[in-house]
């Protein structure tokens, strides 16, 4: 769908690719351009470049590159137009009205429709109707205030297989519909009925306050603990984060992060606004990075159990990638927050968290699990873990702190523990270099197996080169047009490219060469990047583009067969067979 050319430049304006992919890459200036790590591919060392110039990117070792637009679809998996809408609702602009009323869009309206008022049903049914009684007995006894149920909207969902059904029935509402929004189940013999019966429900809500997806925990009985909304058009349990909306008001830019809605809820309601939690699967990155938007600081308060602390080192990985800081809560005498805060109190919670570790103390701390440290062969096993964690530490300073402390509370020498770390630092940027080396090589390789390329390189690079001086003077397409057409292109791609930009040049005011953006795929954006990029390093002019288009007619004449031409064609072959000596 084609969008208002104004409304992609204002968009576009309004979201400065720096400042937008910095929020999931660490930008290093690189004289008037950024560099960082690409987030597209693993590497050690920044090969992704971002163009403040032309608010534009490429990644140097995987070839992803774009504007902000493409940047926003292959990192947040969204189509051209579902990324336009991301970065337009980032900007708090309206999308044009064409681009609203399509089917989806109206689907989605309607499941959130139907979440809001399932919502208040399940509300209404905890703290109005009889029955109700079950679900408030619950939350009393798990000590939450008339408040806090209020505040974040917890309901009942009734014993029963078809209450919400018919209710939502009746105000219009299709069994397709409540399907879809997954508060109703299809049954493989065609049955529809509630998803959640007999169970408490904790509502979703979504940074804009829309209630995307419901969880419900049993009471008593039998079946999983906890069901949640599958994803739906509304909702993806990926990039969402349970209480968001609370914490986001909060100006601390800290966050704590829990493992289950109850633990959240208790924090909250012992006075900390900036809680989350996933929603029923372990952190992502969409929400290592969705975290990063509101904290520079993230404490992690996993249960005390295994499976927590085992959780705990994978947040803490996934965290520092998203470039916060993390610490940890010491828990001891209760198994997760809301059992502490029951136990202690909010005021020794607090303290808690102000004590929490640096991510780094905890992970030392794990390195000795399972040891014995007082056997030696425990104590070497323990130390070479240590060393292997302190190498990872970027920091010097950091790592020299670290160092002294254990050597000192190990009785080793200092160092020779510097010896070792430094030793497996080396090691590792020599194993790092050489999986990048890799990665280039595999890539260029692929580059390189691009059937068109193989096939006619010298016409290949010479379209490209077409291509680039085109987008850098594009009053120059009169001239260009003038020597030769499309059909001249021998290579697929590259024809299209040039088709497109020069529709685009003629129907455009301010033309940028990243507005190809709607007419082409994220990956092959990637591919005209490039294009531009090279383009720019070898500074093309007037006469390497004459040479280039000689290059496109002479492979023409060679490969046409004279008497397969009509008469018209027959007379401009020769014309342009003069023209070209
Ligand atoms: N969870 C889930 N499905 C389950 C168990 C757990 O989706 N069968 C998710 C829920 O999001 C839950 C979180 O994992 O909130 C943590 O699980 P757990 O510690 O068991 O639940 P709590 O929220 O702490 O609930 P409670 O205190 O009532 O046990
Ligand atoms: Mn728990």
């Amino acid at each position: 769908m084609a969008l208002p050319e104004n409304f992609i430049y204002e968009l576009k304006q309004n979201n400065p690719i720096d400042t937008f992919v910095s929020s999931y890459a660490v930008l290093k200036r690189s004289g008037r351009n950024y560099a960082c790590l690409c987030p597209f591919h693993s590497e050690k060392s920044p090969s992704c470049v971002v163009y403040t110039e032309s608010q534009s990117f490429y990644c140097f070792g995987c070839g992803a590159g774009g504007d902000v637009i493409t940047f926003t679809m292959k990192i947040e998996n969204l189509s051209y137009i579902e990324a336009v809408k991301f970065l337009a609702d980032r900007a708090g602009m309206q999308m044009p009205d064409e681009a609203k009323n399509n089917d989806f869009s109206r689907l989605k309206a309607r499941v959130l429709e139907i979440n809001r008022t399932a919502a208040r049903f399940f509300h209404d049914t905890l703290t109005r109707s009889p029955e109700g009684e079950k679900g408030r007995r619950y939350f009393a006894e798990r000590q939450l205030t008339p408040a806090t149920i209020v505040k974040y909207g917890l309901g009942y969902a009734p014993d029963d297989w078809h209450r919400l059904h018919y209710f939502l029935r009746d105000k219009g509402y299709s069994d397709d519909e409540l399907v879809t929004a997954n508060l109703c189940t299809r049954s493989q013999k065609g049955a529809v009925f509630d998803s959640f019966r007999d169970r408490v429900i904790f509502p979703i809500i979504d940074l804009r306050g829309n209630v995307v997806a419901f969880g419900g925990r049993i009471i008593d009985g039998s079946g999983p603990k906890y069901l949640n909304s599958s994803d739906t058009p509304v909702f993806k349990k990926s990039r969402n984060l349970f209480s968001l909306n609370f914490a986001k008001k909060s100006e601390e830019r800290r966050l704590i992060l829990a493992e289950g809605y109850m633990d959240v809820i208790s924090i909250n309601q012992a006075g900390f606004e900036n809680v989350v939690a996933t929603l029923g699967t372990a952190l992502t990155p969409e929400q290592a990075r969705l975290m990063k938007q509101y904290a520079d600081e993230i404490i992690i308060s996993y249960d005390s159990d295994g499976p927590g602390q085992a959780a705990t080192h994978k947040a803490i990985n996934l965290l520092s990638e998203a470039g916060a800081e993390t610490r940890i809560i010491k828990m001891e005498g209760a198994k997760d927050p809301d059992e502490y805060i029951k136990k202690f109190g909010a005021a020794r919670f607090r303290q808690l968290l102000d004590r929490s570790d640096g991510a780094i103390d905890f992970e030392l701390r794990k390195c000795a699990s399972g040891l014995d440290l007082d056997t030696e062969q425990g104590k070497i096993t323990y130390l070479r873990r240590c060393v292997k964690l302190l190498a990872d530490i970027s920091s010097p300073i950091e790592r020299e702190v670290y160092i002294s402390r254990l050597a000192k509370e190990n009785g080793v020498n200092r160092e020779m523990l510097i010896q070792q770390v430094n030793g497996l630092i080396k090691q590792n940027i020599r194993t790092a270099d050489k999986e990048e080396q890799r990665a280039v090589q595999t890539f260029s390789v692929q580059r390189r197996a691009n059937p068109d390329s193989t096939a006619h390189p010298k016409e290949f690079k010479a379209e490209r080169g077409i291509i680039a001086y085109l987008a850098a003077n594009p009053d120059e397409l009169p001239y260009i047009e003038s020597r030769l057409t499309p059909e001249l292109f021998v290579t697929d791609f590259n024809r299209r490219v040039y088709e497109k930009l020069a529709e685009k040049l003629k129907n455009t005011v301010e033309f940028d060469i990243m507005s190809l953006q709607s007419e082409f795929s994220a990956d092959e954006m990637g591919k005209i990047t490039e294009i531009v990029v090279t383009g720019r390093n070898v500074d093309i002019n007037r006469s390497a583009l004459d040479d280039y288009i000689n290059i496109l007619e002479e492979y023409k004449n060679k490969n046409i067969k004279v008497g397969a031409l009509s008469d018209d064609d027959f007379l401009d072959y020769f014309e342009n067979l003069k023209r070209s000596k």
